[in-house]
């Protein structure tokens, strides 16, 4: 993990308060799928860093982008950002999704759920890089579909199953609907979103027997492990404090969803 100041490439508004931004950084090289930058705000009243999720590395390792909603203070900032603002930034941070646990020959369900849909695009294109087999469930608001035609470009279309609560596209309702209704199967899924999309997916991963993980959002103040400010509540131990607790920052923010209690 590391500090580095990035300079924005373009930053684009993909539907109403969501916005694309392509940052150059030294943290691209290193960052893995689910991984998340610590972004600065630079506005003297925002002091924490936000958590945002990295969607996707360029081919050369040289800039990630994050896809966020504009929420409050920082969001709003970052959202005015053009072509050549400095960034201060730290990461890559938090485990990301371990790509391994996909066995040859299987199959995943990569399912992402209003804003924690940008991280399953990098998920994506590593597991086809692999050679691996996965079909992606995004859960939307309505028929905004921000990054359907990358998810669609990864993919292909047959595989990109959609739910929006208004039912305007796709299945009417959860993604967990969607995959009842058309009959999506897989063997393991791999998941960020709401916290009630996340415990419907441990519920529908425990009656199916899949192993699930799922990436948890906790507020963040240090990003590095030393503040306590994220922890979760977990079934095991943890081995320096002895209590059942794991830091979303450190540990998370991907867990296997059997060993936390959401
Ligand atoms: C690991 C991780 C990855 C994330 N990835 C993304 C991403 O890819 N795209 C994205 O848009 N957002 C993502 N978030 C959420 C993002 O960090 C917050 O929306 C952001 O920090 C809000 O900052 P703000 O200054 O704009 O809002 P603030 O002024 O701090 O807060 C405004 C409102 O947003 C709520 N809020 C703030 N932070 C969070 C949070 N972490 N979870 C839930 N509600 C929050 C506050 O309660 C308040 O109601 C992620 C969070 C985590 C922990
Ligand atoms: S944000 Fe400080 S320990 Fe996770």
């Amino acid at each position: 993990m590391k500090k580095d100041t990035g300079i924005v490439l373009s930053q684009t508004r993909l539907a109403d308060g969501i916005y694309s931004m392509w940052i150059d950084t030294e943290i691209a090289s290193e960052a893995r799928p689910g991984q998340f930058a610590a972004i600065f705000p630079s506005a003297g009243n925002t002091l924490l860093q936000r958590p945002i999720s990295i969607c996707e590395v360029s081919g050369d390792k040289s800039a990630i982008r994050i896809v966020y909603r504009v929420v409050g203070k920082g969001t709003n900032e970052f959202s005015s950002y053009t072509e050549g603002t400095k960034v201060e930034l730290l990461g890559p941070c938090g485990n990301g999704f371990d790509t391994e646990a996909l066995a040859e020959g299987k199959s995943a369900l990569l399912i992402g759920g209003g804003i924690g849909v940008p991280p399953m695009l990098e998920l994506g294109k590593t597991l086809k890089k692999q050679g691996k087999n996965f079909k992606f469930v995004l859960g939307y608001r309505n028929s905004e579909l921000f990054l359907y035609d990358d998810f669609v470009r990864c993919a292909g279309k047959e595989n990109v199953i959609i739910a929006t609560d208004d039912g305007s596209v796709g299945t009417h309702g959860t993604v967990v609907s969607a995959i009842n209704e058309q009959n999506v199967a897989g063997d393991i899924i791999f998941s960020c979103g709401p916290m009630p999309m996340l415990r419907a997916l441990k519920v529908f991963s425990e009656e199916k027997n899949m192993t699930a993980y799922i990436s948890l959002e906790e507020r963040m103040a240090c990003g590095v492990g030393a503040c306590l400010g994220c922890v979760c509540k977990t079934v095991n131990k943890d081995h320096h404090s002895h209590v059942n607790n794991a830091r979303v920052c450190v540990e998370g923010p991907v867990f296997d969803a059997k060993e936390v209690e959401i």
